[in-house]
């Protein structure tokens, strides 16, 4: 394969960007979306990228990590998320992706553990994300240093857990300190997680967050 070709291509999705752009600056205010936004498939990849791999999103609740090598995982687009709460309490959250061949990790949605050891050839890292051990045959000068498992954003309060994939996160903690207080009374941390449902809309997600916005439906 020719890398300088493949890396010199650029970003697939810019003409589509454009576009985007174009459309959202001629769009109708107070009416909804143009349809590619609720149908194309470079807008939704648009929509990954700028949002869901930028914004802070719910990962879940401290109450379902509750005591140290507790996890859970989640899929954020196309990247694998573990969080996990370590032998320090706090609770961290990397990609869940083996430094070394690159094989997932946990495979469960949510377990527990006393090491992060690679099923494929057992290195092994810390729950904070350090590498503890990758066996003899990687040689004298292998830094394990360097191959602790990649970091991901992450951030609790009032029972929640957030994650965010950006490299520069936006600013979250005023909304953080205000749920903080308006969570204390229900002490999260020692609840439970009585019942989970999950629900796969066969639509856009904006279509589902539209409509928990206006509420014309609700009375039929
Ligand atoms: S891919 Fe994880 S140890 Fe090799």
């Amino acid at each position: 394969m020719d890398v300088t070709a493949t890396l010199s291509l650029g970003d697939p999705l810019e003409p589509a960007r454009k576009a985007t752009a174009q459309m959202l600056q001629e769009r109708e205010r107070t009416f909804s979306l143009p349809q590619p936004f609720y149908s194309d498939e470079r807008l939704f990849d648009i929509d990954m990228q700028e949002i869901f791999q930028k914004e802070w999103l719910i990962a879940g609740m401290t109450c379902e990590i509750p005591t140290k090598g507790n996890y859970i995982t989640l899929q954020i687009g196309k990247n694998p998320i573990i969080v996990i709460r370590g032998a320090d309490g706090v609770v961290h959250a990397f990609h869940n992706v083996c430094r070394h061949r690159g094989s997932r990790l946990c495979t469960s949605d949510k377990g527990k553990v006393a090491k992060l050891v690679c099923h494929y050839h057992q290195w092994t890292y810390e729950l904070d994300g350090r590498l503890l051990f990758a066996g003899t045959e990687m040689g004298a000068d292998f830094d394990m240093k360097q191959y602790g498992l990649k970091p991901v954003n992450v951030k609790t309060a009032g029972g929640y857990i957030f994650v965010s994939l950006a490299e520069n996160p936006p600013a979250i903690d005023d909304f953080l300190s205000t749920l903080s207080h308006y969570m204390e009374p229900y002490d999260m941390e020692n609840t439970k997680v009585a019942i989970t449902t999950t629900l796969f809309e066969k639509a856009n997600w904006k279509l589902v967050l539209e409509n928990n916005r206006e509420c014309y439906h609700c009375n039929a």
